[in-house]
Order: C-alpha cells, then structure tokens, then sequence
C-alpha cells in the first residue's frame, strides 16, 4: 500500500509526528507492507515556523516539498492543487492523509479525490459553524470529500451523522496532537524557564527578569478576525498593557502575522518598549509545551493550545467567539473559556480565571494512542 501524508502548516506538523513513527514501527515488523511519502506545501516555510519542529519533533524531512510559500488563500490552495496534482500523476498512492484544517487539507483533499484516489482526514468532524473562518471551509470540503473519517471525540461524529455522512465512514480515534504531548512531556518539564526565554527574546527588547516560580500569562494571537483589524486589536493590546502587565508579566511568541500588523497599526513599539511584554520569536514544540505547563493562564485563539491546555489544566481565555473544539470548553469539563475579542468581556473572564486552579482533564481517547487506531482504520479499511 502506497500512502503520501501532507503537511503544510505548523500545526500539523505536531499532527504528523506520532503517525509518520506509527508508520516506521509498523514497517519494521512488516517490511515493505507500507511505502510511505510525507509531502510538504511549504505554506510555512521559516525555520522557526517549520524546520524546528521537524527536527525537534524527529520527523524525516519531507520527500517532497511543493515550495508553495504565503499568498492569498486562492493563491496558496491553487497553487498546492496544480503543484500536488503532478505528485499524485507520478506516484499514484493507494491514500492520501490530510491533517487539521489548513490550506494544505483542503487544496490536496480535492486534488487527491479528483483523481480518484483515496483520502483520509485525520482530525474529522470538527465545527465552529463560522463560515468567515478560512478554516471552517476547508473542514467542510475535506470531509466532505474524504472516504475515511478520523474523529477526535464523540461531538465531531455528531456532526458528521447530521452532515449525513455514512457511518461506515467515520471512526474515533482520539486526539493525535495528545499523542505529541505525552511523548514529549517529560523533555519539556526539565527545560530551564529562563534559557528559554533569553534563547527566544525578540530582538533589542528589554525585559523584567522573570523570578523563579514567578507568575506569568502566556498569550498567543494570530487569527485574522483579532489581528487584521486595527479597531479589534488596539483595545486588546491596550488591556494586556495596562491591566494584564500590571499583575503579572506576559510572554508572547508571536506570529509572524501579528507581528506585521502590530507594525502596520503603529502598535509595535509601544508593545516593545513593555517591560513586563515578554515578546518572543514563534517557539518550538518543547519551548511553548514547558511554558504552558508553568502558565498562571493562557490567552490563545489557537485551536491546538486549547487542546493541550485542557490536558495540562492551564486555565484558559480562548480569545474566539466560537470553537470547533468544544470539548476543550469548561462547561464540556475542559479548561477554556471563549471571550472572543471583546475587551469587557474578557476583563471579566480575565479576574475570574486567574483564580482558578489548574485542572488537568482528559477527553475520551486522549490517551497517546491514537496515531496506531489512525493506522489500523486505514489498513482496514474495505468499502
Ligand atoms: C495558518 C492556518 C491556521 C493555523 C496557522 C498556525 C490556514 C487557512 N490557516 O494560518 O489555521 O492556525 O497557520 O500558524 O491554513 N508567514 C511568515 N513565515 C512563515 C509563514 C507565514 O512570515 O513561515 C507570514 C506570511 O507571510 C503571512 C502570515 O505569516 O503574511 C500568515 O501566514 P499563512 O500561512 O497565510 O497563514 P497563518 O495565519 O499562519
């Protein structure tokens, strides 16, 4: 069986880890039953965006990368499906896995069904209903297309049941992002706080030293709906500096959107110029785990740190007004909260949360084992 696996953004390259080592493990005991080929986009291409995470996540480089880089997204999704059309012509493989909700998902999903060859979505079913989402588009195609279905929890089968997709379709797997969390925990807990942040500090910055044991939020912000607009992001920035610094430092690996649009809106030297601002460059994998399981609190809008703060128990303001992810949501039993972009609302969540506890929790199936049910469901796959 002939399998090519795509990545094309960070977040799936936590996705992919645990999958590509299920596949080596299983190569060793049956040789030569799976060939197996991981395709890049190049949707990010930084090092720190991309290459760390592959050599510190221990993923072979990938076999092929299509080189596709930023653009819009009709730019990026096209130029993926021309570029991946070309690799699927040359090594016709029996599937194609698709992770996540990125460009790449969606863009070599199509590519891979027009030619008539089969696509497994890892990470199935999810919904935020928010179609202004670029994300949410890409996870109605993809499994809408997709022959084979991998679900993280029980409320994504839902969805796909009220979708009408068949059930045949459809398996629960668990989380694999869980799966890169607990074979990378014990490394993250022995790395030093403060060599982290000296080794990450964005340029000419200069900051409070954080104490040992200290306090401190960790924040991160990258959406387009937060960030691409001056009216949204100003007041953010202004609580975080005026309220949030005064009772604790923030560190802040920023994307390189953000940083951007800091800089396009005259935001950027204000923020700098904060002390108690700890501004870092986007982090690795065991960087950002070991800062989460230290954080007083976490201030996110990304979809995977939702996920891990629920098992680390960091307490959470996920700064969205919806999720796909509801499990993660406190009333659902996990450790986030939405207060989507609104600074009242966040104030509030904001006092509430700090005197919270951390409580790890664990959703059904969060166990690390779901890259080898991902395996199983497509070497038994029969329709
Ligand atoms: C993408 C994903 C999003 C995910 C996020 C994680 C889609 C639709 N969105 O959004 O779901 O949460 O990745 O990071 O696929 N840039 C760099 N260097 C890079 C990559 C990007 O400077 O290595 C810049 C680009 O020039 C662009 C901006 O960052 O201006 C955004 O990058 P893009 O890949 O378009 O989407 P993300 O916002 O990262």
């Amino acid at each position: 069986m002939k399998i090519i696996s795509v990545v094309g953004a960070r977040p799936n390259f936590m996705k992919i880890a645990p999958f590509m080592h299920e596949v080596i493990r299983f190569n060793e005991e049956h040789p030569d039953k799976v060939k197996h080929l991981l395709v890049h986009t190049g949707q990010h291409y930084d090092d720190r965006m991309s290459k760390a995470f592959f050599e510190a996540l221990n993923i072979p480089e990938a076999d092929i990368n299509l080189g596709i880089g930023s653009g819009t997204h009709a730019e990026q999704v096209g130029n993926t499906m021309i570029a991946f059309e070309k690799v699927l012509q040359k090594e016709k493989p029996d599937w194609v896995i698709v992770l996540g909700d990125v460009n790449a998902t969606l863009a070599c999903s199509v590519a891979a069904r027009k030619l008539h060859i089969r696509v497994c979505h890892i990470e199935a079913g999810l919904r935020s209903g928010d179609e202004r989402m670029p994300e949410e588009i890409n996870r109605l195609v993809t499994d809408r297309l997709s022959d084979l279905l991998l679900t993280p929890d029980k409320l994504s089968i839902e969805n796909l049941v009220k979708e009408g997709v068949p059930d045949a379709k459809i398996r629960f797997v668990g989380n694999i992002m869980i799966d890169t969390l607990e074979d990378n925990r014990d490394k993250a807990a022995n790395m030093d706080l403060s060599n982290i942040i000296e080794d990450n500090l964005i340029k000419d910055q200069k900051i409070d030293k954080l104490e040992r044991s200290q306090k401190f939020a960790l924040m991160t912000m990258h959406r387009p709906s937060n960030v691409d607009n001056k009216e949204v992001l100003e007041p953010i920035i202004r609580f975080l500096l005026d309220e949030v610094t005064e009772d604790m430092p923030i560190i802040w690996p920023i994307h390189p959107r953000t940083q951007k649009q800091l800089q396009n809106f005259n935001l950027w030297e204000e923020v700098l110029i904060n002390k108690r601002m700890i501004l870092l460059h986007p982090l690795g994998y065991h960087e950002m785990l070991r800062l989460n399981m230290a954080a007083t609190i976490m201030l996110t809008d990304s979809g995977g740190l939702q996920e891990e703060c629920t098992v680390l128990g960091t307490p959470c303001l996920t700064l969205r007004w919806n999720t796909e992810r509801p499990v993660t949501l406190r009333e659902y039993g996990g450790a986030s909260v939405l207060v989507g972009n609104n600074v009242e609302r966040i104030r509030k969540e904001y006092l509430k949360t700090i005197a919270t506890d951390r409580k790890p929790v664990r959703p059904e199936l969060w166990d690390g084992r779901t890259a080898g049910r991902c395996l199983n469901a497509i070497l038994e796959y029969e329709i």
